[in-house]
């Protein structure tokens, strides 16, 4: 018989069974068989009932949470952060396409991308929609190595075959085959998965979002990320290059992109038809609030997308985002709803970071919170990790609270361990 992996962690738990079902645990356990729970109580409940083999991993004092979701981040643009004074367009030409470039060298590509892993790591994600390069190589270098590190990825090559510099510019006629080659390499026994990636309708071509179309038809499982209206100058364009839409989102919506797990970045200047064609399909949008405040886009509508329940993750949108930690991206979520006098509670924001991320990524049948049967992936937190946390937090016993300061003061020095499929990676 093959001995079963166990262990049980001991801590604070918290998460969510829905938006408006957090569950919090004080001195609570997981218990944990071979990457999957199968228990969660108090430690009165759970601790007398397991064996006496079990290993009992104590994080006193310590929140368990499970592993943050970044719906939407580049692989290839880690240098390009902090990069000055630029808007989208520019930033794009300037900066991030020249750095793209680059991964065409896989020795470059496979250093590179295995910096960005560890810094996903590093920062709590477990999970992340990921644009990698135009390569298809390096896209596969992506997977190898995430594969390796048993992290739930979803990705696809970046499409791209105009507007851009020419070596960043896919040969239309192959990107059926490219994609197609890609997504058959899956292995279904890591946690990678594919998913068509569009850069933006800027920079493909009509051929090639039919080739995208053609594929999504043929593996109807598969869905769409890309980039939706994120900037006004970026609107103006893709008005001008397909005159036949009704508007941005419906360049999309015409080659069959829109639906559950499909992902749209951004979303800041849409019209009222594109939040109700979004509501109606119940695709995804990411908001990237550090990256709209960095390029300068403009202030996602947080109160509109809820009022239409459209399913949200949030995105560190590195590069253009300015931090791979998904609290800091939660802080500026913060920010930006209240420059609109929206609500934006932490509650909410773990909700996101967590099970609302997982939903919006089509994955929660596996991750998002610690339901049994679900994967693993958690993390411990300290609240207090540092001199002005513990300050602030001295005097407080409130969880909403608790999780207030940690979302707006927190970073990746608050992170004493990672777990992915109940084994420690990190630290
Ligand atoms: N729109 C098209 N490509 C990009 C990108 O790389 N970053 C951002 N923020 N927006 C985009
Ligand atoms: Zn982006």
């Amino acid at each position: 018989m093959i001995r079963k992996e166990t262990l049980a962690v001991q801590g604070n738990i918290l998460h969510f069974l829905s938006e408006d079902e957090m569950i919090f645990i004080p001195n609570g356990v997981l218990y944990i068989e071979n990457g999957k729970i199968i228990k969660i109580g108090t430690a009165k409940e759970i601790l007398p009932r397991l064996k006496s083999s079990v290993l009992i991993k104590k994080y006193t004092d310590r929140l368990i949470l499970p592993g943050f979701i970044d719906g939407h981040v580049h692989a290839v643009q880690t240098n390009a952060i902090a990069s000055y004074g630029k808007r989208l367009l520019e930033w794009l030409e300037m900066y991030v396409f020249p750095l793209e470039t680059k991964f065409e060298n896989q020795d470059f590509a496979r250093q590179n991308i295995r910096f960005f892993l560890s810094q996903l790591l590093k920062n709590g994600t477990t999970t992340a929609a990921v644009f990698p390069s135009r390569h298809p190589q390096a896209t596969s270098i992506l997977f190898e190595e995430a594969n390796v590190l048993n992290m739930r990825l979803l990705s696809g090559k970046t499409s791209m075959d105009r507007n851009a510099p020419p070596s960043l510019c896919d040969k239309t006629e192959h990107s059926y085959s490219e994609n197609e080659q890609l997504l058959l390499a899956i292995d279904e026994k890591y946690r990678t998965n594919y998913i068509l990636t569009p850069r933006f309708a800027i920079t493909s071509s009509e051929k090639q979002l039919e080739a995208l179309s053609d594929l999504k038809k043929k593996y109807p499982n598969t869905a769409v990320q890309t980039h939706v209206s994120e900037n006004r100058e970026e609107v103006d364009a893709v008005k001008k290059l397909f005159p036949k839409a009704k508007n941005y989102l419906d360049v999309y919506d015409s080659f069959g992109f829109l639906g559950k797990g499909s992902l749209m970045a951004h979303a800041i200047y849409l019209e009222e038809e594109e939040w109700k064609r979004l509501a109606e399909t119940q695709t995804s949008i990411v908001h990237c609030p550090s990256s709209n405040l960095f390029l300068g886009s403009g202030l996602f509508n947080l109160q509109k997308c809820r009022e239409y329940a459209i399913p949200l993750a949030l995105g560190s949108d590195v590069g253009a985002g300015t931090s791979f930690s998904m609290l800091k991206t939660a802080a500026d979520a913060y920010k930006v709803a209240a420059l609109q006098k929206m609500e934006f509670t932490a509650k909410y924001a773990f909700y996101l970071l967590t099970l609302g991320g997982a939903k919006a990524l089509k994955q929660e049948a596996f991750i998002g919170n610690f339901e049994i049967g679900k994967e693993a992936d958690f993390l411990v937190l300290n609240p207090m990790a540092t001199d002005l946390m513990k300050a602030r937090l001295s005097e407080t016993n409130s969880i909403e609270e608790i999780l207030f300061v940690l979302m707006m003061l927190g970073d990746e020095r608050n992170l004493e361990a990672v777990y992915l499929q109940g084994k420690r990676v990190l630290f």
